[in-house]
């Protein structure tokens, strides 16, 4: 690893804060109580960021995104932890019957509905269906889809990172709220299978999960969820483009459940 691969991502969180930095103080002029309420804080510094990094992040992941979800997402898709909604774009809409992005963080879900819109999802065609649980609200998110696995695809892009207990979340999605031969596909940035990558990963995670809303980039997500009972099929895989030493070491993966 090189110093800019150890000390990188003080850069990028300092990009990330003099973005954020303003509105955020902004909203707290308007609303000080948020002083005392840290986690929605965060979520308004969040906004801000992903309002930045968002498009730019999805303009440059477009031909991950396009082998991966496009053929894979069918019938009711749950995208977990949505932000702005990129993923609808990467949705046919003929193959895909309902878009259930699913987003603790109100503040993104006008932009959800927007780019939900531009792809031929709305609330009012009965395709588009917003709900504001976190992943880990399976008894929610079953109750408004209308019962136990009632979900074909779940998609879950950048977001594995934040949940919180997210073996167990994981754990819950799969066997509770997919379908049997259902599909799951994500991309993800994981710990390194590098030993000096994965002790900078968790050098940096403490610091980096407070201003970006529990982001944990030293979580070995894939191997948890490749050891699962579920899969009739998986295949995951290094984004091959991507420096060893870099410490945002992310993996794609398409899994089938069992039917
Ligand atoms: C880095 S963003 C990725 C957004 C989107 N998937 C994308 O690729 O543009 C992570 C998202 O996860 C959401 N998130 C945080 N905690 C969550 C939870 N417990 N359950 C579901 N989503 C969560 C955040 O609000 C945020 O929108």
């Amino acid at each position: 690893m090189n110093l800019s691969d150890k000390l990188g991502i003080l850069h990028q969180l300092y990009f990330a804060t003099s973005i954020a930095i303003l509105p955020t103080c902004r909203a707290v002029l308007r609303s000080p109580s948020l002083l005392l309420r840290p986690h929605a804080l965060s979520r308004v510094f969040m906004v801000h960021v992903w309002s930045q990094f968002g498009p730019g992040i999805d303009e440059n992941t477009q031909g991950i995104k396009e082998a991966l979800i496009t053929p894979n997402a069918h019938g009711v898709v749950l995208d977990v932890g949505a932000g702005y909604g990129h993923t609808a774009k990467y949705l046919q809409a003929e193959r895909v019957t309902k878009y259930v992005p699913l987003e603790p963080n109100v503040l993104m879900h006008d932009e959800i509905r927007k780019h939900a819109a531009e792809h031929g999802f709305t609330e009012a065609n009965g395709k588009l269906l917003i709900l504001s649980y976190g992943a880990q609200d399976t008894n929610l998110i079953n109750s408004a889809l209308g019962g136990e696995n009632a979900v074909d695809s779940i998609v879950a892009v950048l977001t594995l990172c934040s949940i919180p207990s997210p073996k167990e979340v994981c754990e819950s999605l799969f066997e509770r709220v997919l379908k049997p031969g259902g599909t799951f596909v994500y991309y993800e940035h994981v710990q390194s299978p590098r030993e000096d990558v994965a002790w900078w990963q968790w050098f940096w995670t403490p610091l980096w999960k407070k201003f970006f809303d529990g982001c944990c980039i030293d979580r070995p997500t894939h191997l948890w969820i490749d050891a699962m009972p579920f899969w009739a099929e998986k295949e995951s895989k290094r984004q091959e483009d991507e420096p060893e030493g870099h410490l945002f070491h992310h993996r794609i993966g398409k899994y089938v459940k069992k039917a």
